[in-house]
Formats: C-alpha cells, structure tokens, sequence
C-alpha cells in the first residue's frame, strides 16, 4: 500500500507517473518534524537492511554512511564522497518493519542512516516543502515492485543498444572512428556503436558538427552504419555563448536560457567557454531544446548521452571574480608569501560552487524558482527534453538516449551511465553493487564505463570488468583524453577480448528479453540475492553477486591477479563458464559455499535450479545475430519463456512477442 503526504508547498517534479490522493498527517512509520525545513527521524533495529539510493556510494545495504541527494559533476568516487550525479530519494527499510520512503523533493537531501547515531535513520532538507510517498508491502522486493509501479514504465532502448558500444574522449576524425571500427572488425570483435564525445562538434557547440573534421556528416553516419555501426553522439547541458550561433541566438531572443535575479542570462563556464543553460524546466524551453536533436536524426543518428547536466559548471563570472579579488587581496596582503595551499583549495572549489547554484533561476508557469530550489531536476528535464521530442519526431520509433545526471521520473525518459570512474578494481566490485539499487529506482538502461574512464587501464582489468559488463544493458567501454588507450584491440592479443564481447552476444536473446520482462513488468533485472532468496540468512548480506534476471546469478572477479573467487549459491545450481573459443564448461554445484575457478578469459554465470536460457551464436553485430537456431542451456526439461520483437518500434504489449522454449 503507498500513502502519499504532502507538507508545506512540494514542487510537482513529475516523478511518479499517476496523480494520487494526499493523507493528512504524519506518516505511519518514524516521526516527522516540520520547522524551517524537515527531519524525518526513525530508529532502526538491529537487524534492519537499508536499501535503495540508486545512484550512490558504497554497498547495497547502505546503513552507516551519510549520502546528500545533490546532483554532482563528482570525477573522483572515493569512499568519502557523499553526492554523484543523481538525486534517487527512495530508500527501504528491511528487517523488523518491512517500509519503503520517497523522498520527492527536488532540492539538496540528506540521508544519514546510521552516521551520526548507529541506530538513528535521519533524512533532511533545508527547506520543508515536500511529498513523502510511504509504502508498505511484505518484504523489499514487494516494496519496490509497488514503487516501481507508481513511477512508471522504465525507458525502453532500442534492441541495437545491447550490443557492445566502444567510447573514447579524444576521438576527432573520421579517421579516428573509422580506426576504431576497423580495429573492431578486423579483430572479428563484435561492436555495435561508437560513441562521439565532444570533439566532434564545431568549438564544443550543440548541435553542431566539426566543419573541418566531419564534413558530408550523413554519409559518414551511412558508411558506419553499412558495417553495422551506429554513431553516438553526445549533447551537453551549456549552449556556447556566441552571437551568430543559431541555438545561442534563439535562446536569448526567446527568452529560454536560465537567468540572474537581475533578468540578464546567467553565464556558467564550460567546455566551450562560457555557456547558457537552456531553462529545461520550462515547457515551452524544454521543447525548443528538444526539437534540435532533429538536426542530427535527420543526418541519421539513432541514439544521443546527454553529459554535463547537473548542470557542472567551472565557473561562473561572478565566482571568478570573487576568486580574482582574493587572490589581490592576498598578494597585496603579503606580497612575498602566498599561502599556497589556500589558494589550491580556493581554485578547486570555484567548479560546481554551491553559490553559483543560488545565482541563477527557472521560469516556472511564469513564476522564478531559484535553481538550487530544484537543482536536481535538472539533467531529469534535458533527457525528457530530448525523449520528448524523439517522440515528436518519430512516435513509433525507440531512440538511444542516457544521461549522466538524473532523478527518479527521468527512468521514463532514458537510461544513465555511473560517470566518471577510475580504472581501479574497487570500482568493479561499486558498479556491481549499484545496479540493483538503481533498478528499485526505475533505471534499467545502465552501466560503467567499462575499462574505468580516469587513470590508467591494465588488460586485466579491462578483461575483469568486461565481463561483468557482459550483463549490464549498457556496455560500453569509455575512457578519459590522456589515459592509457583502452579499446579491446589495444592490449595486444585480442582473443580474449573477443571472447567475452562475443559471450555477450550469444546470451543477448536472454539478456533482452529478461530486460524487456523486468520493463514492462515493472520488475528489476538485477535483483540482490535477498529479493530472491528472503528467507536465506547468508544470502541477505551477499553484495558481489547478483541476479540477473529471473534464471541467473552472476559472481564476477574484481580482484587483480586472482584466479578465481567464492561464491554462495542459496540452491543447486549449473555453473557455466563460456571460453574464448566459443566452448564452455558446465559443473552442477549444490547449495553452499564454493571456491570457483576462473580464468582472466572466461565469463562465468550460474543458471538457477530448474532453468534454462537461450543460446545463440555470436555475430559482428545485434543485426546479424541469428535468433533462428537458438541453443539452450540449463536444467533438463526446464522451460523459458523468450520475449522478442523487432526492437525498433514500440509495440511491447504484443502477446505474439512471447514465445516458450523448452529444453529437451
Ligand atoms: C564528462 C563525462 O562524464 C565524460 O564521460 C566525458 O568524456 C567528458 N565529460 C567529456 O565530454
């Protein structure tokens, strides 16, 4: 049962998909104290999960931290920090009292569960204007199934969106991607897309295209796509402030960039200098920002990752002045010793400064909301500028689309990608345990960037973190300009490589259609053990293996240099391992504990008691995968049931799109 509460004057952030009745009073679980702004308080037993969170640090079961729902351009996810890229305000409560908590409140958020106090769940906000959607069920799954629900239908990508995708900033010619496919197809590496970060437009401006680098723009989208490749382009949140420009120029005239409380257009510091933010939490903004991904669709392109939409700032005008004046008033002060490391902190925090986020405001139905007010809503309003328009442009047709920053009711409107991590093995073992989290909170089109975007990638750990990303719906390996190449061509002998991106094609058919399911069935495609196995003890505290979809488990190394890992198996289960040379090797394991063998060039899954999945052969590509002649792999007589469709349309509701496999 959900009951919805409202306090105060809560902004409509468009987060749950139905209208609901508003209960007076004060929730069924916990306390909540109304002054200035709002804690909501509750004592925790023992024995209590916490989980949800979506897009945060550290594990699954999140008590004992302190997160800050405050949507963050944060390119270095250490242990400390508090805020990423999103604002995912829904937690559960799992244990003694089994409650769901959603927090809709767009501003600045805190969730100490535990921090302060061990045993103290304290959530609050600055401001006390907010709803509170409180939901009470059986147990968490039961829980978030209901949540799920109320939030509506996660984004469904296109089908070619599961194939591998390659990412490199750094990439700028035609040259440049053309050596990336080849790379790809002549080391038989299946890839369906590569992605174009921001040197592919004219000086860092939207909608643009290098004139020099990417001339005749349509036939090149053509020449890829005739290899089966589909070209990724990226949007970012500032439109570059220049007269002339087209997008600049109607923003202004328009009046559809964010503004100052003088009414001039707010500057923020950028890639391209300094930049506007189009008002993306105005309607009619939303749409004229939107209407422009139709330049690039018309030139071919099928997919878009929309960046920098916290929105991240450098710095503002008036940041750097203020910096400019300090740095005088030192020098003045005492000419002959600057204090160094003063100066260091004061350069560091001019970017995304919490004053800048005071400086600039939204026309709301006419009425100027402070931006801070609804700081994170704001990557939430790019990616459904842009949905929305895909919409208009071609109704039936499903387009490509994640986002960096988001917000729950952003799930509707397209996928994510983590950000900027580091290629560091414990950030493996973060991206494994963040994906169930951000299914409870609508974000099924997911994942890392492979390989680590920061520092310096070694072929183990890209192998390593491969194949667990053979199992997250977004795959695609992306680094940083100046880090160590990373394509899976780099490393020398590229068997293995091929290997693990091709295991990711024989089992797309499963993974798809477990995708599909967990989509249209308001479900979860990675789900943590406990969902599944609620009355295992030891399955409740399992962080580093998950369930993927409804028939397997995965268990991936994120070690350097071991040779294989334990795992726990809360039944009797097959575990297959799939080898580069197109083989692989079963064993039935019992329930229990086990020390798995496995090598750096295997992918490793177990299939559930009593399943089996689908099997088909690789293929370069999603278009030439043969769907026809399916394998399938498992426990005898067991049976599946496949969901396929064409994966460009939309017609998902059709019956005909289920078929039953059995294994004989
Ligand atoms: C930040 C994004 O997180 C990263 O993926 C991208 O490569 C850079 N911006 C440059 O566009």
């Amino acid at each position: 049962m959900i009951s919805k509460y409202a306090y105060g004057d809560p902004f409509h952030t468009e987060a749950a998909a139905e209208e609901m009745e508003v209960r007076e009073g004060m929730p069924e679980f916990g306390e909540m104290e109304i002054k200035e702004g709002f804690t909501f308080s509750y004592r925790m037993a023992a024995e209590d999960i916490v989980y949800g969170l979506g897009e945060a640090n550290r594990g699954l079961n999140k008590r004992n931290y302190c997160y800050i729902s405050n949507c963050t351009d944060e390119p270095n996810h250490t242990e400390e920090k508090r805020s990423l890229y999103a604002a995912h305000n829904f937690i559960i409560i799992s244990g003694r009292e089994n409650f769901g908590l959603f927090f809709d409140y767009p501003s600045k958020l805190v969730f100490d569960i535990g921090y302060s106090e061990e045993e103290l769940l304290k959530v609050s906000g600055d401001y006390a204007d907010l709803y509170l959607y409180v939901i009470t069920g059986e147990n968490a799954y039961d829980i978030v199934r209901q949540f799920r629900k109320m939030i509506g239908r996660s984004y469904i990508p296109p089908k070619f969106a599961f194939g591998f995708g390659q990412s490199r900033w750094g990439y700028k010619t035609k040259e440049d991607y053309r050596s990336v496919a080849k790379g790809y197809r002549k080391n038989h590496i299946p890839m369906d897309m590569i992605y174009m970060d921001i040197d592919y437009m004219q000086d860092f401006k939207d909608f643009t295209l290098h004139e020099e680098n990417l001339k005749d723009f349509p036939e090149f989208v053509r020449e890829m796509k005739e290899q089966g490749i589909r070209l990724i382009p990226i949007i970012d949140a500032g439109v570059k402030v220049e007269q002339g420009y087209s997008v600049y120029d109607e923003g202004v005239e328009n009046g559809y960039f964010c503004k100052r409380e003088d009414g001039s257009d707010f500057i923020a510091a950028v890639w391209p200098g300094d930049t506007h933010f189009p008002d993306v939490l105005n309607a009619e903004a939303r749409k004229w920002f939107g209407d422009h991904y139709r330049i690039l669709i018309d030139q071919g392109i099928e997919g878009f990752w929309n960046d920098m939409n916290e929105p991240a700032i450098f710095y503002s005008r008036e940041g750097m002045e203020e910096l400019k004046a300090m740095i005088r008033k030192l020098a003045e002060e005492d000419p002959d010793t600057l204090p160094i490391g003063e100066l260091q902190r004061q350069v560091l925090e001019i970017a995304n400064h919490p004053e800048d986020y005071r400086r600039f405001y939204h026309n709301i139905d006419g009425k100027m909301v402070r931006h801070d007010r609804v700081h994170n809503l704001y990557g939430y309003n790019m990616t459904r500028a842009a949905a929305e328009a895909f919409t208009r442009i071609d109704p039936d047709k499903r387009f490509l689309m994640f986002s960096r920053s988001s917000y729950i009711g952003m799930h509707r409107y397209g996928g994510i990608w983590t950000g900027d991590n580091k290629s560091w093995w414990s950030h493996i073992l973060l991206n494994l345990k963040m994906m169930p989290s951000l299914n409870m909170c609508g974000f099924l089109y997911t994942g890392a960037d492979l390989g680590g975007f920061g520092d310096d990638a070694t072929r183990d750990l890209v192998l390593r973190w491969m194949a667990l990303g053979v199992f997250t719906p977004l795959m695609r390996n992306h680094s940083a300009e100046g880090t160590r190449r990373q394509e899976a061509y780099q490393f020398g002998d590229t068997e293995d490589f091929r290997g693990i991106v091709e295991t990711r094609y024989r089992l797309l058919p499963y993974l798809y259609s477990e995708y599909m399911k967990a989509a249209l069935n308001d479900d979860m495609y990675f789900r943590p053990l406990s969902f599944v196995y609620p009355d295992d003890t030891f399955a409740r505290g399992v962080e580093d293996q998950m369930m993927v979809g409804d028939e397997i488990m995965i268990a991936p190394v994120y070690t350097q240099n071991a040779k294989g890992r334990y795992v726990y198996l809360p039944e009797e289960m097959l575990f297959v391992k799939f080898r580069k040379d197109g083989e692989y090797s079963e064993e039935y394991l019992p329930k229990g504990h086990h020390y798995v063998e496995i090598a750096i060039d295997e992918v490793p899954l177990f299939i559930r008691k009593g399943r089996c999945i689908p099997l088909v052969k690789a293929a370069q590509c999603m278009e030439e995968l043969d769907t026809e002649h399916m394998e399938i792999i498992g426990f005898e007589n067991a049976r599946y049931t496949l969901y396929e469709d064409d994966g460009i349309h939309k017609d998902y509701d059709d019956p005909a799109n289920y078929r039953v496999l059995i294994w004989e």
